[in-house]
């Protein structure tokens, strides 16, 4: 491990500058208090900042002390985010055209250039309400075996989906193993679990059923745009079809509507991003489709969608060229590219596709999966074959994996003993937080972490020389991730 690095950080009024290597950031060297600092350190009057995220605040009495770093202006095509949403979005990263290309070549949406890039608005509102209906059933089924951990199992289940039949809905054989692993493990006894799942299953194809007929009623003429009916509540946004309404804050709401823009300028999508009429189809859709996903209107959950704080963002990009996310939606990505699952609603917003189809040959990438052992097998599995295919071109290609800290699981032990990984980094439970999941719906944004995290680093030779994990980004990541609480007003 090599103690360089080209973070900025200061301490104090005193900021150790050693030299500008890129256009707009100023770089510095590590003040020897980082350096000494033990891993465990639970205070510090330190501050990081890079670019215009939620800086990391470590001794909230002491703000002055939060330094900022100029960037480049925004060029004409590339439409710069209104400040009020630049706590939720960087839009400081102008990819090249080369970077952009090279992306969405290696991309779900490159790849499958034949799969829809719209949904409908009315079949969304439709699944909204089967998943809804489907949340309250499946609450009276387990929740006296589960108590309150019914709703976070509920979003589990959600998750076990293939996408082959629907995109949020599980098929049959997966439901029943997954009934089965999850009510076994909690000791609910057998003869119970079948009673559930033969509850269950029936009413799951009822639900199927259902949206497919929705989905054939749908013409062509259902496709975007349709008319939503857009009203604004102080700083919340609610948008209705019919008798189906979503909720969003006005902050990203705004959001959307600049990654939408940005779509246009590209055009890469085959949307025509081109009214505020498409817009709000594009953006109520997208709203049912995530607020299904996370459980649906009568319980929303998200705890699979919690986000990394920004200033973690921005020390991933400085310190070792990260410019997209491998996990996340419009509703949570920090930057303008981004894979997503729902490739369908999410295109026109600037998603690449899901991760699983995305085969990049070279760059910096983060990884926040799910918090699911499958997935993060399978992310590992993907990363794993992508690292060697750049060992043999002798490409610069690096992953961070972010996930709890699960010693003993097999996914971690797996994603941990994988040849490719140059660093560990345990971050315990106090010392860090999220974002919450429901970010996009809840007025408090911040939560602290509920157990120790894992920041996994998985580089080919090349990557691993172009960016060495030094201590001094290790310091800077850890600082970034520090609760952050006390910013819950915006
Ligand atoms: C823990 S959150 C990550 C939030 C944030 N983007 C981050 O990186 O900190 C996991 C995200 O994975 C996304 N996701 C689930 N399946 C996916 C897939 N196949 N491809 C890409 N993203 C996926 C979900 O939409 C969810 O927002």
């Amino acid at each position: 491990m090599s103690d360089k690095g080209d973070l900025t950080i200061s301490s104090g009024k005193k900021l150790y500058a050693c030299g500008n290597k890129r256009p707009g950031i100023v770089t510095t060297s590590v003040p020897k208090c980082i350096r000494k600092r033990p891993r465990s350190s639970t205070s510090s009057t330190l501050h990081v900042s890079v670019g215009r995220s939620d800086a990391t605040v470590l001794n909230p009495s002491d703000r002055s002390k939060v330094i900022s770093v100029n960037r480049p202006e925004a060029n004409a095509e590339h439409p710069t985010a209104p400040t009020r949403i630049r706590r939720i979005i960087d839009d400081s990263l102008h990819l090249s055209a080369w970077r952009e290309e090279d992306l969405l070549l290696s991309s779900g949406v490159g790849k499958l250039a034949r799969v829809k890039l719209s949904a409908s608005p009315a079949l969304e509102a439709k699944r909204l309400w089967a998943v809804s209906r489907l949340c309250r059933n499946f609450e009276k089924a387990v929740s006296i075996h589960l108590g309150s951990c019914w709703a976070n199992t509920f979003e589990e289940f959600l998750l076990c989906h293939d996408g082959v039949d629907d995109p949020i809905i599980p098929g049959d054989e997966r439901i029943v193993s997954f009934l089965h692993s999850r009510l076994h493990a909690k000791k609910v006894s057998s003869l119970a679990v079948e009673k559930i799942v033969g509850t269950l299953i029936p009413l799951v194809r009822r639900m199927r059923e259902y949206i497919n007929q929705s989905c054939e009623q749908v013409q062509e003429s259902d496709i975007l745009p349709t008319k939503i009916v857009v009203k604004k509540h102080g700083s919340r946004v609610k948008l209705s079809l019919n008798d189906t309404t979503v909720e969003v804050n006005a902050e990203h709401y705004e959001k959307l509507r600049h990654l939408f823009k940005l779509q246009t300028s590209y055009v890469q999508s085959g949307c025509h991003n081109d009214d505020d009429n498409n817009f709000e189809s594009a953006a109520f859709a997208l709203l049912c489709r995530y607020t299904a996903a996370q459980g649906g209107t009568f319980n929303t959950v998200a705890g699979h969608h919690a986000a990394l704080h920004g200033a973690v963002f921005d020390v991933l990009r400085d310190g070792m060229g990260i410019d997209v996310e491998c996990f996340a939606s419009p509703l949570n990505c920090r930057w303008h590219r981004y894979c997503s699952p729902f490739v369908d609603t999410d295109a026109t917003f600037g998603s690449l596709g899901s991760f699983f189809d995305f085969t990049p040959s070279e760059g910096s990438f983060e990884c926040n999966p799910p918090f699911d052992e499958e997935y993060i097998f399978r992310t590992v599995k993907h990363i794993t074959a992508l690292i060697e295919a750049a060992e043999r071109a002798s490409k610069a290609l690096s992953f961070v994996i972010i996930t709890p800290h699960w010693p003993g699981k097999t996914s971690w032990e797996n994603m941990a003993g994988c040849p490719h990984v140059t660093h560990v980094e345990i971050i315990p439970l106090r010392e860090h937080g999220f974002l919450e999941g429901a970010q996009h719906a809840k007025q408090t944004q911040y939560r602290i972490a509920s157990c120790d995290t894992s920041v996994v680093f998985l580089q080919s030779k090349s990557g691993r020389k172009k960016y060495p994990i030094t201590q001094m980004f290790l310091s800077a990541l850890r600082l970034a991730f520090r609760p952050h609480q006390e910013l819950n007003q915006f």
